[in-house]
């Protein structure tokens, strides 16, 4: 009989709702990307602001800033392969940041493939639900989308960086983050993260749980840095995240 620990991660999704897969991208693309990011936000504010391209109603392309609430002091890069077209259509130069951007891109297709294998799985797990056909539709893949992250508050142990809540998605990849202060609800447990090298936590979103009729949960998650946190002083936690969808 297999134990909890020797589940694939497409059957520890179904049965905890998280899992770790192995995730080596080529090339340093991690530590690349996350470069880019920190120079990327060297940029003067008003340039960065050009940088917000596509439906105003949609957050998924180019930066944003956010100032709003109390735990909404972040900036967000969305990376999807369509970012450069929009891009030239608003006249942005990014030549500047033209290696960060295919790099972004070379990641953005190590994330799809593996969630792909992830999906392909859970389809003969969950065979009822179409989830690899849904998956790979061009509906989906045009969403499925990186997402870089700089918290500019004060790291205070103990401090809440953002609200409990399930994602939209499907599906997330946390792939990287500076300090760990990601813990998820399951039930009554809260699991603290601590990354492992050559792996990435995976978890399910609303939309899973939605459309499989909460045979897959909507995992929730809260952003707090931990008790035992020394904070330097102005230092931002970083991050990297990857959310895969379906049509629906
Ligand atoms: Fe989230």
């Amino acid at each position: 009989m297999k134990t909890l620990e020797n589940l694939s991660s497409s059957e520890q999704l179904v049965v905890k709702g998280y899992g770790f897969i192995g995730f080596t991208p080529p090339g340093n693309l991690v530590t690349r990307v996350m470069n880019g990011w920190r120079k990327y936000l060297q940029v003067p504010r008003a340039e960065r602001l050009q940088w917000r391209v596509g439906d105003p109603r949609d957050w998924d392309d180019g930066y944003v800033a956010r100032e709003g609430g109390e735990y909404d002091q972040k900036d967000f890069f969305h990376y999807r392969p369509h970012l450069y077209a929009l891009l030239d259509h608003a006249g942005v130069d990014y030549g500047e940041h033209l290696e960060w951007l295919c790099d972004l891109d070379r990641l953005w297709e190590y994330c799809r493939m593996s969630f792909q294998k992830i999906v392909f799985q859970l389809n003969t797990i969950l065979p009822d639900y179409d989830l690899y056909r849904r998956f790979q539709s061009p509906v989906a893949r045009s969403r499925h989308v990186i997402r870089l992250l700089s918290y500019n508050n004060d790291l205070q142990p103990g401090k809440l960086l953002g609200k409990a809540h399930v994602d939209r998605n499907f599906g997330t990849f946390q792939i990287f983050e500076t300090h760990p202060a990601l813990s998820l609800e399951i039930g009554s447990e809260r699991i603290s993260y601590r990354p492992k090298p050559g792996q990435v936590l995976v978890f399910t979103g609303g939309k899973a749980e939605l459309l499989t009729e909460g045979k897959l949960k909507g995992v929730k998650h809260v952003i707090t840095v931990p008790d035992d946190f020394i904070a330097k002083k102005g230092e931002a936690r970083q991050s990297i995240v990857f959310f895969a969808h379906v049509y629906i």
